[in-house]
């Protein structure tokens, strides 16, 4: 009848609406590869209970992410609005009530409904469970490193419907494999190679102009030295783009050439110490307060302080170390700060290393555990 179709009318509608493409990446590079990579194994996997999944794994930076977000614009289309991306669910988990905020918003977003209240991760499961097991649902789980985290938004195959595709990234593989996924399943991403990184880079640190004199060289040295991933090659590249003579190109390329690939962070780290000290201070607060958190309310803070936000912001984002993220909704559009996790963890770490775990030494105290033991003891 004619409600009925109203309502279907305005479902489908309202989905659209609010369903836009991810922001993949700023220079995105190899990008279609990696997703024509991604559904191959989806059309290969085992397809059990007709659900197809599909594990990303690898380590920090690779761009796991920006694979789960390219695949994720290139399926949406075809799921009618019932889509979820979850991010951050390894950082999310960790909040108070964290699990059930991300059973909440799997509800909200592919069940369309608003104020369903879950009690806990157990009667989440079964509400996810029942209602979704008749839909066909695209759901991105990105950045598990707890299999307690599939269990609570993906416990089993057969919690949803024929169809569905649920693609799962993390550096841990065990986690994969523990939640059944299957090595077949299961896809590794390459590096970037020669050309892709020299790409990169250049796009970074001349933005996608060519190198003159000795930078030609030095380029390609860096490019060695980054070892084809993207993370390190955006950031080291910005941060050069910024340094106009060739002795400290040169020493930043020592530097690097120092710290082991694996060590991602501290070679981010390179970026962090050619800050200014009020950059420093302001990229320290976003790591520890404001990720997700309106940029117009931590700028009167700052500005309060006497500092100069606004020209500090704008150095982070050049450096990479800082994005911006627009929102905009029906009724306002403000923006927030975004901050990559790797460069999140480097933050917090320096945060924490001033303390040398003293928590009341600490200039900024980020982790709940520890404000709660300081509040207890005063
Ligand atoms: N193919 C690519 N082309 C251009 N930039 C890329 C590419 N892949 C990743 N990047 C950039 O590199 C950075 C790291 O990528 P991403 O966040 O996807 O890594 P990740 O594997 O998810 O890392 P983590 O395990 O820390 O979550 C991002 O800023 C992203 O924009
Ligand atoms: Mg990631």
């Amino acid at each position: 009848d004619e409600a009925k179709l109203k309502r279907a009318v305005i479902e489908r509608v309202s989905a659209k609406l609010n369903k836009k493409p991810l922001e993949v990446a700023k220079h995105p590079i190899g990008i279609e590869t990696r997703v024509h990579d991604v559904k191959k194994m989806l059309e290969n996997g085992s397809n059990i209970n007709g659900v197809l999944v599909v594990g990303i794994h690898g380590m920090g930076g690779l761009g796991k992410t920006t694979i789960a977000k390219a695949v994720y614009n290139d399926l949406a289309q075809g799921f009618n609005g019932a889509t979820c991306f979850i991010s951050n669910v390894r950082e999310n988990a960790g909040q108070p009530n964290g699990l059930v905020n991300l059973q909440k918003q799997f509800v909200g977003d592919i069940l369309k409904e608003k104020n369903t209240s879950l009690g806990d991760v157990a009667q989440g499961k079964i509400v996810i469970k029942e209602r979704a097991s008749r839909k066909r649902v695209l759901l991105i789980l990105d950045d598990v490193d707890n299999i307690k985290q599939v269990d609570a938004l993906a416990g089993g195959r057969d919690w949803f419907g024929s169809g569905s595709v649920i693609i799962i990234t993390t550096r841990n593989e065990k986690v994969l494999l523990d939640g059944n996924v299957k090595q077949d399943e299961i896809y590794k991403p390459q590096e970037l190679n020669e050309d892709q990184s020299r790409e990169l880079f250049m796009l970074h640190a001349f933005n996608g102009e060519q190198p003159q004199g000795e930078y030609v060289q030095l380029s390609n040295q860096v490019v060695a030295a980054a070892g084809g991933l993207p993370l390190t090659l955006e950031v080291i590249g910005s941060l050069l783009s910024s340094i106009k003579n060739v002795k400290e190109w040169k020493d930043t390329l020592e530097k690097l050439k120092k710290i082991p690939h694996r060590e991602v962070q501290q070679r981010l780290k390179l970026s962090y110490d050619n800050l200014e000290d009020l950059e420093k201070k302001i990229f320290l607060d976003i790591s520890c307060f404001f990720i997700g958190k309106n940029r117009k309310n931590a700028t009167y803070m700052w500005e309060d302080s006497g500092w100069f936000p606004n020209a500090a912001i704008q150095v982070l984002v050049q450096r990479c170390l800082v994005k911006i993220h627009v929102i905009n909704t029906m009724y306002e559009k403000y923006e927030v700060f975004e901050m990559h996790d790797q460069i999140r963890d480097m933050a917090r770490a320096i945060v924490d290393e001033e303390s040398y775990g003293k928590p009341q030494q600490q200039s900024r105290l980020w982790n709940n555990q520890d404000c709660w033991d300081l509040l207890q003891r005063k």
